[in-house]
């Protein structure tokens, strides 16, 4: 069975297309290699035995996009990955940020909703949340005004899936991630940030490794028992998984409704100090950093109620913290290496 993956080389959804191969699905890996590089081709390929078909597209081009449908006309599902997500570059750059993540959304759903009973699977964020009122998320919470262009283009996505599944033979699962984070343990693939991380772990484990100088926390006198920002970080191996029970459940069309909503998370939040320590812990070496006032746009806490992945989905983050550290640790030590 053919399952499409836009953005199937980067982070996520390297990681994913390792595990629908394990499953014995059929990957189709579509990217424009704008965020990662063909070589995640050999490291899911030593890991799983199987290259995944890929497709160097750019899926803002509409051609591109209605081509790549001609070529394949068996495709049973979709995992969208692909789009631009650096929020700070966001706010500097949104029409890049709509254009990417509106247009390729729209692209592909054009030529989704002529195909008879089409599952489709959405990278949604907790971002949605903003600051939610009530600790941990579930996803009754209600969507807040977006922060930045990138949560909007997350907002906006998830109502445009909405509609067009009301009228089409698309059903879709909206899965709102928390802070994922790690490699898979084999090494063979991870995290590639471009440039100056903006996010906490790959600029610890670059801290770590000497090519950063300093971690700069941002704020300690948020209302939490240390002071610093609490989030639910999750492995992402644990939420690669989650992708393909998600498809499995479109697919055998257990799906209670057209459009279902997942936060993917592990449920405890852990506080910046916190990942701090772990990380000490696993490197067993002392991090260098200082605390620096805060970093606009960023909220206090964000953890998820996970009740309703593990009930219906049927899935539950299995790493703790500290075993996603080791793994992102393991990943920077070997690409620096
Ligand atoms: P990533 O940048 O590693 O992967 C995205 C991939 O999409 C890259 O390989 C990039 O080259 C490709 N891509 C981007 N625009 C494209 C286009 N127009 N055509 C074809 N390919 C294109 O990011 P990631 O961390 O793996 O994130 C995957 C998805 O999950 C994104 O939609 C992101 O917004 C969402 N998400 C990520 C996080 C996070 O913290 N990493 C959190 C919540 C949601
Ligand atoms: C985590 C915590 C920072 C860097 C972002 C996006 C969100 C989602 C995930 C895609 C915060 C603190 C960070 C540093 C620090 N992405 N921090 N020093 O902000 O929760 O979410 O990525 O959808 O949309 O906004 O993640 O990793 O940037 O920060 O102190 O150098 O670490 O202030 O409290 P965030 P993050």
């Amino acid at each position: 069975m053919k399952i499409l993956v836009t953005g199937g080389l980067g982070f996520i959804g390297s990681h994913t297309v390792v595990e629908l191969q394990n499953e014995g699905f059929e990957v189709i890996a579509v990217d424009n290699l704008s965020n990662s590089s063909e070589k995640v081709l050999d490291g899911i390929s030593t890991i799983t035995g199987k290259k995944p078909i890929f497709e160097k597209i750019d899926l803002r081009d509409k051609a591109s996009v209605q081509d790549l449908f001609k070529k394949y006309t068996d495709i049973a599902g979709v995992i969208h990955f692909a789009a631009s997500k650096a929020v700070g570059e966001s706010v500097e750059n949104p029409l890049l940020y709509y254009e990417n993540n509106i247009n390729a959304l729209v692209y592909l759903l054009q030529e989704l909703k002529e195909l008879p009973n089409v599952s489709f699977i959405f990278s949604s964020s907790c971002t949605v949340y903003g600051q939610a009122e009530k600790m941990p998320i579930t996803e009754n919470a209600s969507v807040q005004p977006a922060i930045s262009p990138y949560g909007n283009t997350k907002q906006i996505g998830e109502e445009i899936i909405t509609d067009v599944a009301k009228v089409s033979n698309i059903s879709a699962v909206l899965l709102r991630y928390f802070n994922p984070i790690g490699a898979h343990p084999s090494t063979e693939i991870g995290e590639l940030p471009l440039g100056v991380p903006q996010n906490l772990v790959p600029f610890i484990t670059q801290t770590a490794i000497g090519l950063r100088e300093q971690l700069s926390v941002y704020g300690n006198d948020y209302a939490t028992p240390d002071g610093t920002a609490i989030r639910d970080y999750i492995h992402v191996v644990d939420l690669a998984k989650a992708h393909v029970i998600a498809l499995q459940r479109l697919l055998k069309r257990q799906n209670v409704e057209k459009v279902e909503i997942f936060n993917l998370g592990t449920g405890t939040g852990s506080s910046v100090l916190e990942v701090i320590t772990a990380f000490e812990k696993v490197s067993n070496q002392k991090l260098n950093y200082k605390i620096v006032g805060r970093r606009e746009g960023d909220i206090t806490s964000a953890y998820a109620n996970t009740d309703k992945a593990n009930t219906v989905l049927g899935w539950k983050a299995q790493s703790s913290l500290e075993e996603a550290l080791k793994s992102a640790w393991k990943w920077e030590q070997k690409i620096r290496g």
